[in-house]
C-alpha cells in the first residue's frame, strides 16, 4: 500500500511526505521535519525575492490566546489579513456603534512584528448586518441612504488605518460565475455603480493603500473576464484599482491551466495579481471539488463527506503535497505578476474548511497540522523557491 501510493507522487515529495496511515495529527515524517524545525527556513524568507507570503488571523490569535499559531506566524508569514475582524458585522454591528478592538489588535501585532496588513473587506454582501440595507421603518434603504452608509463605513474603517494598511479588498464577490454582476443588495439598491463608489471612497479615505477587487473562482475564464471588465470600467473613469485577488479555495486538483491563463489576463492589464485566501481541501464536495466559496451554502453533515475524521490517508496527504507543489511551481513561474500569496488560516484545527459547506468536518487544507507542526511539503515549497 505504502509503496504503491508513493509511486504516484514525485520522488521528492514522496521522500518528504508521510507514507503511513492514518495521520491524524503529526506523523513520524512530520515529527522528523519538526524535530529540526529550528532549521526549517521561514516560508516568507524563502519567497522574499518573489512575493509576500501571508496568513489570515482570527481573534483568538490576535488576542494572544493561541501562542502556538502566533509562533508560526512570527516565523513564516510577512503579511496578515484579518479573517473576520474587519468585516462590516465586526466593525459596525449596530448603526453608529463601531468596534475596532479586533482590527486594532491585528494592526498592533503587525506593527510590532514588522509585517504588512491587508484589509478585508470593505463592501461585501455577506457578513454585513441587515440594518445596512434597511431604513428605520424596516423597509429597503433608499439608494442615497445606502451610499451614505457605504461612505461612512469606508471612511471610518479605511480612514482609521490609512497609514497602516498596505491594501484593501475594496469589493468582495460582486460577480456571478458567468461574469455578470451578482444581484446583491448593493447591486439591487445602488446599481452596478456601487463598484465605482466603493473604489472612489476607498481612494479618498486611504490614498496610500492599494485597492483590489477580490473574488473566488477567478480561474474560471468567464468570471475573470467579468473582473477584467470591472477593472477596465474603473480605469476608463479615472478611478484607481491596483490589483485583482483570486481567493484560491481549491480542491485536491487545483485548476492549474485555467489559473495560469487568468494570471496572464490580469498581467496584460497592468494590474497586480494576488492569491488572497489559499487553502486546498482534501475532502469531496456536494457540488464538485472546486465549488468556490459561497459562504451561504450549508449542507447537512454526512459521514460519506467526512472520511478523515480520525486521520487523513497517506494517499490524500500525498495528493495534497503534490497540489501545493504544483501550485507554487506555477506561482514561481509568474513571480513577476504575483504580488502575494496568503493562506486562509494558520493550521488545520482552525480552518473555516472544517465547517464549510458542511459543519463539523475534519479537513486538512493548510501547511501546518493540528499539532502546529509544519507538514513535510512545507520543506518542499521552501526548496522550490531556492532552486
Ligand atoms: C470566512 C471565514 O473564514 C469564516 O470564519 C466566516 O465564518 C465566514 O467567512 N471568502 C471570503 C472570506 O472572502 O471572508 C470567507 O471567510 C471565506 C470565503
Amino acid at each position: 500500500m505504502r509503496v504503491i501510493n508513493c509511486i504516484f507522487v514525485t520522488f521528492s515529495i514522496c521522500l518528504l511526505s508521510s507514507c503511513s496511515l492514518p495521520n491524524s495529527a503529526s506523523s513520524p515524517a512530520t515529527d522528523a521535519v519538526n524535530s529540526q524545525s529550528s532549521a526549517l527556513t521561514s516560508l516568507s524568507d524563502a519567497y522574499s525575492n518573489y512575493f509576500d507570503i501571508g496568513a489570515a488571523l482570527n481573534r483568538t490569535q490576535t488576542s494572544g490566546q493561541d501562542p502556538q499559531s502566533i509562533a508560526i506566524v512570527d516565523k513564516h508569514f510577512n503579511t496578515l489579513t484579518p479573517e473576520n475582524d474587519m468585516k462590516w458585522e465586526s466593525i459596525q454591528p449596530i448603526e453608529g456603534q463601531f468596534t475596532f478592538e479586533g482590527a486594532d489588535a491585528l494592526v498592533q501585532y503587525a506593527k510590532k512584528t514588522n509585517k504588512s496588513v491587508i484589509g478585508h473587506a470593505l463592501v461585501w454582501h455577506e457578513q454585513t448586518p441587515s440594518w445596512v440595507f434597511e431604513d428605520d421603518q424596516g423597509n429597503e434603504a433608499s439608494r442615497e441612504l445606502l451610499i451614505a452608509r457605504m461612505k461612512s463605513q469606508i471612511f471610518a474603517l479605511a480612514g482609521r488605518y490609512k497609514n497602516d494598511i498596505k491594501g484593501w479588498d475594496v469589493v468582495n464577490e460582486a460577480l456571478n460565475e458567468d461574469g455578470t454582476m451578482r444581484e446583491s443588495k448593493w447591486q439591487q439598491i445602488i446599481g452596478d455603480e456601487f463598484i465605482e463608489l466603493a473604489f472612489t471612497f476607498a481612494a479618498q479615505a486611504a490614498p496610500k493603500a492599494e485597492l483590489y477587487y477580490n473574488d473566488y473562482n477567478l480561474y474560471n475564464a468567464a468570471k475573470m473576464d467579468g473582473a477584467i471588465t470591472l477593472a477596465k470600467r474603473l480605469k476608463a473613469k479615472g478611478i484607481r484599482i491596483d490589483g485583482i485577488g483570486e481567493q484560491g479555495h481549491y480542491g485536491i486538483t487545483p485548476p492549474l491551466d485555467e489559473l495560469e491563463l487568468s494570471i496572464q489576463k490580469v498581467a496584460s492589464l497592468g494590474l497586480k495579481m494576488m492569491i488572497t485566501e489559499l487553502d486546498i481541501s482534501v475532502l469531496k464536495f456536494p457540488e464538485g471539488e472546486n465549488m468556490g466559496a459561497d459562504i451561504s451554502l450549508n449542507f447537512e453533515l454526512q459521514d460519506d463527506y467526512n472520511p478523515y475524521a480520525k486521520g487523513i490517508s497517506a494517499e490524500s496527504n500525498n495528493k495534497l503535497a503534490q497540489a501545493y507543489s504544483d501550485l507554487f511551481a506555477l506561482f514561481l513561474r509568474y513571480e513577476k505578476e504575483i504580488d502575494r500569496v496568503t493562506f486562509w488560516g494558520v493550521s488545520d484545527n482552525n480552518t473555516w474548511r472544517n465547517n464549510w459547506p458542511m459543519k463539523g468536518r475534519t479537513d486538512y487544507p493548510l501547511p501546518f497540522d493540528r499539532s502546529y507542526q509544519a507538514k513535510p511539503f512545507v520543506r518542499t515549497l521552501i526548496k522550490q523557491a531556492q532552486l
